[in-house]
C-alpha cells in the first residue's frame, strides 16, 4: 500500500466511524414513542411467556436438561434488560400490539411493581443457574418460584382481560 492509499484509507475508516457515532447520537436523541415502548414490553413478555410454556411442557414431558438450560437463559437475559425502561411516563395509555394492559397503579409513585420486578429478575436468574445442575426436583421448585413472581405482579398491576 503507498502513502496515498493508506490516508485515503484512514479518511475512510474516519469517515466510517464518524458514521457510526453520528448515528449513535441520532438514536439517543430521539427516544422511542410510547406506542414502540409498549410494544417491545408487549413483546419481551410474550417472548417470557413462550419459553415458560416451554419449560413447563418439558417439565411435564420428558426431561431434557439443554431444553431447559436454553429458555432459563433466554428468560433470565431478557429480565436483566431492565423492562422498568419500557413503562416511562407517556406509556400508561395506548396502544403497542394491542391497548396496554398495565393498569395505572403500576406507574403511581411508591408502588410494588420495583420490588415485583425486583424479585422476578432474582428468580429468573436463580433458575439460569438451577437448570445448569440438571436436577429435576431443584428446577421444578425454583421454576415454581418464577412463576409465583409472574402471578403477584399481574395480580396488582395487569388487566384481568388479558
Ligand atoms: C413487575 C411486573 C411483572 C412481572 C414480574 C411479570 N409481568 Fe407479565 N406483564 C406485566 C404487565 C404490566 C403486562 C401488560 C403489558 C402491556 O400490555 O403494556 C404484562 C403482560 C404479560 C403478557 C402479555 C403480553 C402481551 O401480548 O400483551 C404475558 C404473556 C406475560 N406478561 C407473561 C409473564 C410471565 C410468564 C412472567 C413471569 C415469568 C411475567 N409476565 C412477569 C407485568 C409483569
Amino acid at each position: 500500500m503507498n502513502k496515498r492509499q493508506k490516508s485515503y484509507l484512514a479518511a475512510s475508516l474516519a469517515m466510517a466511524f464518524l458514521a457510526v457515532s453520528v448515528g449513535a447520537v441520532a438514536q439517543q436523541s430521539a427516544p422511542a414513542k410510547p406506542e414502540t415502548l409498549i410494544k417491545w414490553r408487549q413483546s419481551a413478555f410474550q417472548v417470557i411467556g413462550w419459553n415458560c410454556g416451554h419449560i413447563k411442557q418439558v417439565l411435564d414431558g420428558v426431561y431434557n436438561k439443554e431444553e431447559v438450560v436454553k429458555s432459563a437463559n433466554a428468560i433470565a437475559a431478557i429480565s436483566n434488560l431492565g423492562l422498568g425502561s419500557l413503562f416511562t411516563t407517556g406509556t400508561e395509555q395506548g396502544k403497542g400490539w394491542h391497548e396496554t394492559n398495565a393498569k395505572p397503579e403500576l406507574f403511581k409513585e411508591g408502588s410494588k411493581v420495583g420490588e415485583y420486578a425486583g424479585n422476578f429478575v432474582k428468580e429468573a436468574n436463580e433458575l439460569a443457574k438451577v437448570s445448569n445442575s440438571g436436577d429435576v426436583a431443584a428446577v421444578k421448585s425454583q421454576f415454581s418460584k418464577l412463576t409465583a413472581t409472574c402471578k403477584s405482579c399481574h395480580d396488582d398491576f395487569r388487566r384481568k382481560d388479558s
